[in-house]
């Protein structure tokens, strides 16, 4: 399998199955002498873990980060940052049904077409739960990068949804509720829709928008590393995500350009930010926003109609413990997989001049 690295300085590997022994990553090119703070790095990791309220997965994986390398006394050396994250709540015998048939819409089928072979345990290396190591990294990242700040949260819930979420300027509220919107109304009704879809049996899809904050002028490099392109293939590569779109997205191009254009002040901030905080693929200085789309995962607690291995039909129920709606998990995984990509351009653009 190739394609298990992430980022060009600021390089992110990570390895591990879901129900194999542990799961983690390599950060390389991460400069000596950043201050690391563990105990955010695992608050992160908290944020993302199953079983965290009544809204998510109920299993219970306590995700506990083991640093291996790289830090001695709470500083990068400079040297490769490797760490691991021990599954220890596997119920394998939950996915034997999928064994030798496939669950539509996850990865199953592709997986054994392409490779013969599948640790369908837990969904092997298609399960979120790699992303996990992403969180690790993206934190560490995070500690690079300040005074950036990146802030991200739930946006939709199906059709539940938050009017204008570039404008929210008030984050406090994210963390007080379990599905982190920031507004109190909207999250109970998410959260009240959360709960019917589950009892149904079903999932629902959802959004996560993404701020950051006191990003400087020049992060990203203007042709094929474009901060937007890369930004997108971040968000594109966690599970479950089908668009991505920044600045004014796919709304833009119903609007005039007239209308559409952020005019200047005299310090080069613009009156507007329809650009996303980037123009020409390169930060410009504004806030840094984009919304992230995630389908409603494919495991459901219903009959559904599906093929074996061998293309016979066979109906599969679902079964295991699974998120009714992943955006709430996802937020920390959005804000890594940000924290990723400005660590990797802020490294990278320290070539840019002299
Ligand atoms: C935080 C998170 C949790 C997820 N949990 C589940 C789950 O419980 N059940 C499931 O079928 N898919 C879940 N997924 C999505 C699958 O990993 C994903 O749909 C699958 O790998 C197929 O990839 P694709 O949907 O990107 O095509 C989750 C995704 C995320 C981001």
């Amino acid at each position: 399998m190739a394609g298990n690295s992430f980022g060009k300085n600021f390089m992110l590997t990570t390895y591990g199955e879901s129900h194999g022994i542990a799961l983690g990553g390599v950060i390389d090119g991460c400069p000596a002498g950043v201050s690391i703070d563990i105990d955010a790095v695992q608050a992160d990791l908290d944020r993302r873990k199953p079983g965290q309220s009544a809204i998510v997965t109920q299993r219970k994986e306590p995700d506990v980060v083991e640093i291996y390398s790289g830090v001695f006394e709470g500083m990068t050396t400079g040297t490769p940052i490797g760490f691991s994250i021990r599954n220890t709540n596997q119920k394998s015998k939950d996915y034997s049904h999928i064994k030798d048939s496939y669950r539509p819409s996850h990865a199953d089928y592709v997986y054994d077409q392409k490779y013969g072979f599948r640790d369908y345990r837990g969904g092997g290396r298609s399960s979120a739960r790699e992303t996990a190591a992403r969180v690790v990294a993206g934190s560490i990242a995070k500690q690079l990068i300040k005074p950036i700040e990146i802030q991200a949260f739930v946006s939709a819930v199906g059709e539940l949804t938050l009017p204008n979420p570039q404008n929210i300027s008030d984050f406090s509220f994210i963390e007080q509720n379990p599905v982190r919107c920031p507004d109190a109304e909207m999250a109970a009704k998410m959260e009240t829709y959360i709960k019917q879809i589950r009892k149904e049996g079903d999932t629902v899809g959802g959004m996560i928008s993404c701020i950051a904050k006191n990003v400087p002028v020049g992060l990203g490099e203007p042709v094929f590393d474009k901060l937007h392109a890369e930004l997108g293939k971040a968000m594109l590569s966690i599970n479950a995500v089908k668009g991505f779109e920044y600045g004014s997205g796919f709304a833009g191009a119903t609007r005039r350009g007239s209308a559409h254009n952020d005019l200047y002040n005299e310090d080069g901030s613009t009156k507007t930010n329809n650009s996303g905080g980037i123009q020409g693929g390169i930060s410009n200085g504004m806030d840094i926003y984009f919304n992230v789309a995630f389908k409603p995962v494919a495991t459901i607690m219903q009959d559904q109609e599906t093929i074996d291995s061998k293309g016979d039909k066979v109906v599969m129920q679902g079964k295991g413990r699974h998120d009714p709606c992943v955006v709430p998990r996802a937020v920390p995984i959005v804000e890594a997989m940000t924290a990723l990509v400005l660590a990797d351009f802020t490294l990278r653009n320290r070539t840019s001049k002299c």
